[in-house]
């Protein structure tokens, strides 16, 4: 589904990502883990177009999608949320989550008045799916809560929510799990697993929990200092010497090669 050719991205002498090449598979929740600086993000960036890359291609079905601005890709249904959840606080889960299919139209306030009739009917459905969004990820208790309230799990579900209100093809999580309980790490795994399985969501999935790579993610790609080290089962990936190797050091090094 996603075909990464050789992608360089540099910020001024220094190359965050070096003639990485990588797929997706359809259908896939791949796993992206790799020591801290290793390029992960920036890798996730260049994808979804927020960063150009100085070379190298990216491939969407077959299509050069490589630059492309993020809301095309949002068209495409190539979707990421961020290393920082980025809810808009002020608002309730249900609102943030009615929201995105608007932004996703480039609807402006101007555009809601003068429409305000087909608005209205298509409000009715958006509110729908906002509330089957909210069932599926088990978070009704907090529909009417503001965002700004939630724990920093809860707004991680959010966020796979906002995922939700639209026909996204594709998926870029970037560590989800960070800084949230076992417990809703659970919740967000089964969420994933069942919009992979139940809709045919393709995720790729950055993550530094180990248990969680391994309960989700077939394929792993370890990257390190800028570029793809080694691809396989985590399993395989445990027994890479070139990986092991480079978590070394890390302070990592147990969570891979234990
Ligand atoms: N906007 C930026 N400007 C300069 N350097 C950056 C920028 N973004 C990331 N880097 C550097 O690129 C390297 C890779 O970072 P990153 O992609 O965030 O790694 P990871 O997500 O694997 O931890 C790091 O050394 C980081 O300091
Ligand atoms: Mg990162």
């Amino acid at each position: 589904m996603i075909k990464v050719d050789k992608l360089t991205k540099r910020f001024g002498g220094f190359t965050a990502v070096n003639n990485a090449s990588l797929e997706i598979g359809k259908g896939s929740i791949t796993g992206l883990i790799g020591p801290n600086g290793a390029g992960k993000t920036t890798l996730f960036n260049v994808i979804a177009g927020v960063y150009q890359p100085n070379s190298g291609t990216v491939l969407l079905d077959g299509e050069d999608i490589t630059g492309l601005p993020p809301h095309e890709l949002f068209h495409k249904g190539m979707l990421r949320t961020f290393q920082i959840a980025h809810e808009f606080s002020t608002l309730t889960v249900r609102e943030n989550l009615m929201m995105v299919p608007a932004a996703q139209a480039g609807e402006t306030l101007w555009d809601v008045w003068f429409h305000s009739g087909r608005v209205r009917e298509q409000e009715k459905r958006v509110a729908s799916k906002a509330d089957e969004v909210i069932d599926f990820l088990e978070i009704t208790h907090v529909a009417d809560e503001l965002a700004g309230n939630l724990s920093g799990g809860q707004k991680k579900l959010l966020e796979l929510g906002r995922t939700m209100m639209v026909d996204a093809k594709v998926v870029f999580l970037d560590e989800v799990g960070a800084g949230v309980n076992r417990t809703l790490l659970n919740t967000i795994g089964d969420a994933i697993i069942r919009l992979n399985q139940e809709r045919g969501y393709t995720f790729c999935v950055i993550e530094h929990d180990m248990d969680f790579i391994d309960k989700l993610c077939d394929p792993v790609i370890v990257m390190a200092e800028g570029s793809v080290l080694a691809r396989g089962t985590l399993a395989e990936i445990k027994a890479n010497e070139q990986v092991i190797e480079a978590y070394l050091g890390t302070g990592l090094k147990n969570k891979v090669a234990s």
